[in-house]
Parts: C-alpha cells; sequence; structure tokens
C-alpha cells in the first residue's frame, strides 16, 4: 500500500491491488499542492467535511473519473444532488468496500459547503486496507474520545493536523498522539496559509520525545507502507 501526501488535509492511497483513495482532494486552490486536479484519476473520494479546503476539486475531478464518493450522510446527499455517485454512511458506522473497510469517528469542528448548503457534522475516517489502519482525524480539535479510538483500534497511521487556528495546534495535537499511540504520527493541515504556519519538525521532536514515531511527509511525497 501507498501513501501520497499533496498537502493540506489531501493524502492518497493506493491499495496493493490498485484502488485509488483520495481524502479531502484540496489541489488546484492549494498554493502548497504540487499535483493539481488533472494529474489525479481515484476510484474513490472520501470527504472529511464540506469546507472548501477538503471538499476541494471533488467535482472536477468526479466530472473526469468518476469515483464514488464516501462521506456521512447529509454531505453524500449534497454530493448526489450535484450529481454525483455517493456512499452515505454515518459517525460511528463502517462499512466493507472492495478496497477495504472504512469507518466514520466523530471530529469537533463544521462543515458548511462553499455554497452554504449543511454538509452535516464533520467527521474523521479510520480506513482498513491491506493490514493497515490509518486514521485520518479531518479538522478537530483536540478530543477525550480519541483515546477510546486508540483502545479500539490499532493504529498504524495517524494523520492529524497542527496548524493551529482552526483546528489542533501542536502542543494539543501531541496529546492526541499520546491518546490513540500510533504506531507513527504524520502531521497535516500546516503552512498552507499563513493563519495556519506551524513547524512539523517541532512537532516530530515532541512526538519523539514521548517515545513516539513521527514522519513529517514533503509535500507531493509518496511512501509505501
Ligand atoms: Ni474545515
Ligand atoms: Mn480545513
Amino acid at each position: 500500500m501507498k501513501l501520497k501526501y499533496f498537502s493540506h488535509s489531501s493524502f492518497q492511497i493506493t491499495t496493493d491491488d490498485g484502488k485509488v483513495l483520495i481524502i479531502d482532494p484540496f489541489l488546484d486552490g492549494n498554493p502548497t499542492s504540487p499535483v493539481k486536479s488533472a494529474d489525479v484519476s481515484p476510484d474513490f473520494i472520501i470527504l472529511t467535511h464540506a469546507h472548501g479546503d477538503h471538499l476541494g476539486d471533488s467535482f472536477k475531478i468526479a466530472d473526469r473519473c468518476d469515483p464514488l464518493f464516501i462521506c456521512v450522510n447529509e454531505l453524500a446527499d449534497y454530493v448526489a444532488s450535484n450529481g454525483y455517485r455517493a456512499h452515505n454512511m454515518h459517525i460511528g458506522g463502517a462499512y466493507n468496500f472492495d478496497f477495504g473497510r472504512l469507518k466514520f469517528t466523530i471530529a469537533h469542528h463544521g462543515s458548511l459547503t462553499p455554497d452554504n448548503n449543511y454538509g452535516g457534522e464533520p467527521a474523521g475516517v479510520i480506513i482498513t486496507a491491506d493490514n493497515k489502519n490509518i486514521y485520518h482525524t479531518g479538522d478537530t480539535g483536540l478530543f477525550y474520545d480519541m483515546k477510546l479510538i486508540g483502545e479500539m483500534n490499532e493504529i498504524d497511521y495517524m494523520l492529524l493536523p497542527i496548524g493551529d487556528n482552526f483546528t489542533m495546534g501542536i502542543t494539543d495535537a501531541v496529546k492526541a498522539v499520546e491518546f490513540v499511540n500510533p504506531a507513527t504520527a504524520i502531521p497535516m493541515h500546516y503552512n498552507t496559509f499563513p493563519v495556519i504556519e506551524a513547524d512539523p519538525n517541532e512537532f516530530k521532536q515532541r512526538v519523539s520525545n514521548m517515545g513516539k514515531d513521527c514522519r513529517v511527509m514533503e509535500f507531493g511525497e509518496e511512501i509505501e507502507l
């Protein structure tokens, strides 16, 4: 399985049998992404919430390659009302797709679409594929139930925001890593705009100080998991 980081909260997972999943494809309007929407061809688009920096170029991509959207119910309805294929789920529920299993978790944030439609509750997502558990927290503040998520799931990779202002900053994100106890933490949602500037190496140092592993991915970097 491969994990590619476009920057911000946008990641691409490619499974061993070639299924391509993109989470929160914010590419063309994203000044830090070296990859643009015309360069990607996902089979699935997973949205954590409806904000413009997460919904991003989803519809432009879908016009070209017809992916299946996976989102919470209200956002899935919004996607479907725009003419795209969507699988409706909700927080706490999991489902087996042909790439593996996907479960939505809580996140503390908002979720209005760019054209002011209600996007449902914001979410995080746990993706299980090729015997790995990847937890993408979505945009969220720190919450104590992350401990429960860590107790009930052996998380291999935790992707979490460190940019502050709209989400957890570094101090809260370090506590989130302590709660979830992943094998590896990967920071996201930083340095896209001046208001979310943060030093991922400071985060890495502080996670390392707890005896935990952290990987700072370059924007555009792809790694084998
Ligand atoms: Ni957001
Ligand atoms: Mn965001």
